[in-house]
């Protein structure tokens, strides 16, 4: 029992800065640092404190905003309690760089991590990815929002500044005496008690009544959510989805419900202002079984929206054309299926990909995708509880179809790019990719960091072109 819901604002993560920042050939490449560290919050006036171990001792971690073409190094000190590798998801970084499991910092070293930044505007998001630990690392803290910025969409009037907000939604489930109760040893799914947005339990945001845009993230352990907006009446509110994990859409997408799974990111415009002075409810209304509910998980959050604006700059109608160059894959034939692949539990609580574990390293590598080529994939939810986002690095995938469950494709889903596609249980659903622009190994995956750390990880050999 948790008397605070809708009792404590929406925590903001600070802005990341960069150490310094040198030019080469012309590129500005800014120099970040960033430690792995312990720290306390006190989130129950009743409890104790809440051990947390984060990012420069924060949670989220600190919001990186970053110009396209120019290039960031962030040195990752580890002085947390285990092994780091850090992921910078939705970045098409080198491999070598991208936070393959079994590359991990041990405690005391660090790394650095190069990116690029050179794939246009997108909200992305860093978090550990160290082998059998990932959902422990992140449930702890280490995760945190990454967003890059083009000249093409701040050309579009978007609302910026303070009315753009990164929502990162987790769910967690804490003890009598305020810490955390483990996900150690979890090994089917993990669902929290208390929904938490950007760390604070059901907080509240006071709004303007104007436009907002959201930057909805996804980074609970096991948790799914289908949000809707509702005002003091219980009418939904309509709102436009405008992109996804992979930046901007061409179009942006109305409704007034959104499903998010781990992994996956969704950016919206919201409208206050027709309910000036009301208090206004980010609702969650899935329930697939197995995801367990609890007496708030219903609710994420509060808008309480205000009776006047401060601002109205960037506070016009979302463009009905964002982004129309959006490089979706081209292939000939569209029927034939390249690779498919099984996410199934296996025996033990273990979790495999068409029966392989990661840990097995004479098997793991699962799909050798020339560079440059476009393949289309088929992925499905064969069994065990829970639900499969499956992200695959490196690429941006086209969503070409769902079937085997209960539901089609979602509009939002197939308007750009993404990174992770949910699979509720029986689903089979094609993505299209193109393989490039790096070779290397590279790894795949469910988001469900408790199958994840159970084995469900794969890797995949990005082949070089030879002449
Ligand atoms: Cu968000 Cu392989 O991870
Ligand atoms: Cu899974």
């Amino acid at each position: 029992d948790y008397p605070y819901v809708f009792a404590n604002p929406l925590p903001i993560p600070e802005v990341a800065k960069p150490i310094f920042t040198e030019e080469v050939n012309g590129v500005p490449i800014d120099y970040y640092e960033m430690t792995i560290e312990n720290f306390q919050t006190q989130l129950f006036p009743d409890r104790g404190p809440t051990t947390l171990i984060g990012y420069n001792g924060t949670t989220p971690g600190p919001t990186f905003m970053v110009q396209e073409g120019r290039e960031t190094v962030v040195r990752v000190l580890n002085n947390g309690n285990r092994t780091a590798s850090m992921h910078l998801h939705g970045m098409s970084s080198h491999s070598a760089w991208d936070g393959w499991a079994v590359d991990e910092m041990e405690i005391g070293q660090w790394k650095d991590y190069y990116y690029g930044n050179n794939e246009g505007a997108r909200s992305i998001w860093y978090h550990d990815h160290a082998e059998h630990h990932t959902g422990l690392d992140a449930y702890y803290g280490q995760a945190g929002v990454y967003i890059v910025y083009d000249p093409k969409e701040d050309a579009l009037g978007l609302p910026s500044g303070k009315y753009d907000v990164p929502l990162a939604l987790s769910d967690k489930t804490y003890q009598d005496n305020g810490e955390l109760k483990s996900i150690e040893g979890v090994n089917l799914n993990f669902v929290g008690e208390f929904i938490q947005v950007n760390e604070m339990p059901w907080p509240y945001l006071e709004v303007e009544p104007r436009k907002y845009r959201f930057r909805i993230y996804d980074m609970s352990v096991s948790r799914p959510y289908d949000l809707y907006i509702v005002d003091e009446d219980g009418n939904w509110l309509d709102f436009q989805v405008i992109g996804s994990d992979s930046g901007l859409f061409a179009h942006p997408v109305k409704t007034n419900d959104l499903t998010i799974s781990m992994g996956e990111r969704y950016e919206i415009v919201v409208d206050f202002s027709g309910v000036k002075g009301q208090n206004i409810t980010l609702g969650n209304k899935l329930s697939i079984p197995q995801i367990q509910d609890f007496e708030n998980t219903d609710k994420v959050m509060r808008f309480v929206v205000g009776n006047d604006v401060s601002d109205s700059s960037n506070n016009g109608a979302v463009p009905s054309t964002l982004n129309p160059d959006i490089a979706f894959p081209k292939k000939k034939n569209m029927t034939k299926v390249d690779q498919t692949f099984n996410f199934q539990m296996g025996g033990d609580a273990t979790w495999t990909i068409n029966g392989v574990a990661f840990s097995d390293p004479n098997a793991r590598v699962l799909a050798r995708p020339p560079q440059g080529s476009v393949e289309l994939w088929e992925v499905r939810h064969t069994g065990g509880p829970g639900v499969h986002p499956v992200h695959i690095h490196l690429v941006n995938l086209q969503i070409v179809s769902r079937s085997g469950g209960t539901r089609g494709l979602l509009p939002y889903e197939t308007a750009g790019l993404k990174d992770t596609v949910l699979l509720q249980p029986g689903e089979t659903v094609h993505v299209l990719a193109y393989y490039g622009p790096w070779n290397g190994l590279y790894m795949f995956h469910c988001h469900n960091l408790v199958h994840e750390d159970n084995e469900m990880l794969g890797a995949m050999n990005i082949t070089r072109l030879t002449e």
